[in-house]
């Protein structure tokens, strides 16, 4: 389409969309450009954007059902913000509580909503209020980590599974090792094949990942360990500096994040919307889950 550039944003992932003002409505050939773009890059950052949260969701919906109707995550927020669906990422605290969830400092790599049974397809993230240093995002190409594996480790990955699971607000696995059996948790496959791009990609990350199921433990958690550090290679790894007005939306099929440490003292406020697989509806329903 006239106007629209997609650059690329590094060699590990993602690119970069300009040309395109997202407070309008998106004409179905640039959308299928998107899309295109999307199953090409797996990230899409869109800079100097100045969306309103109902925008969010109707660009959201370009990739699939966005997921506008069934939380606020927390009380706080409820009356912070009107707009069901939406999920601010913040540490900001009025009165003593928080406005929005994720709040502190540096968390590890996961793919939202692996615990769930059916995984959010893709997140969408804007930046409204971006600390002076730190609070950076990481994004990290599952598939790309996959391809590089030895053959060897692909056969044995083979039909493997793993069980992933959720600590409310865990910014790290300890909380969920200690604890895991009360919490949410979902069995999937090691491995993934991409319904649009056809490649496989590991499907597997340090702050969920708890168990390889139907061998030995201590080889589960060697194999995990060993995957956790290949996946997060620097040569695989996209880090996302921020800058008020950024839209991004990645695919949580193919893509792990994790998030760098910022200063405590200084705010970082962002708006998130999910969007799911059509057949996530009866998982939602009633649920209220923030990653
Ligand atoms: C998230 O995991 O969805 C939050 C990422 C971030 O705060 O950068």
């Amino acid at each position: 389409m006239a106007g629209l550039g997609i650059v690329p944003l590094g060699s590990a992932v993602g690119a970069r969309i300009t040309g395109i003002d997202l407070r309008e409505a998106v004409a179905p050939d640039t959308e299928a450009s998107l899309r295109a773009a999307f199953t090409d890059h797996s990230l899409l950052c869109f800079p100097g954007q100045k969306i309103s949260a109902p925008d969010q969701i109707r660009f959201a919906a370009i990739f699939g059902r966005a997921d506008g109707g069934y939380r606020p995550p927390s009380a706080s927020l409820a009356t912070t913000n009107t707009t069901r669906g939406v999920m601010l990422v913040s540490n900001i605290r009025k009165n003593g509580r928080q406005i929005g969830s994720l709040p502190d400092g540096e968390m590890q790599f996961h793919s939202d909503g692996a615990h769930r049974t059916v995984p959010y397809r893709a997140t969408t993230l804007f930046a409204i209020r971006i600390p002076s240093r730190g609070g950076n995002t990481l994004f990290a190409n599952l598939a790309a980590a996959y391809a590089a594996l030895p053959e060897g480790r692909k056969r044995w990955l083979d039909g493997k599974r793993a069980l992933h699971v959720y600590n409310y607000d865990s910014v790290t696995r300890d909380l969920i090792d200690e604890t895991r059996r009360d919490l949410s948790s979902a069995v999937h496959p090691l491995v993934g094949v991409h319904p649009d791009s056809g490649r496989p990609a590991l499907y597997l990350s340090r702050l969920m990942t708890c168990e390889i199921l139907d061998v030995e433990p201590g080889e589960s958690a060697s194999v995990l360990e060993e995957l956790f550090d290949h996946a997060e290679k620097p040569e695989f790894v996209y880090e996302h500096r921020w800058t008020p007005g950024d839209l991004v939306v990645w695919d949580n099929r193919c893509l792990n994040h994790a998030r760098t440490d910022f200063p405590p003292d200084e705010d970082r406020l962002l708006r998130r919307y999910t969007i799911s697989e059509p057949e996530a509806a009866e998982e939602e329903t009633g649920r209220c889950r923030n990653s």
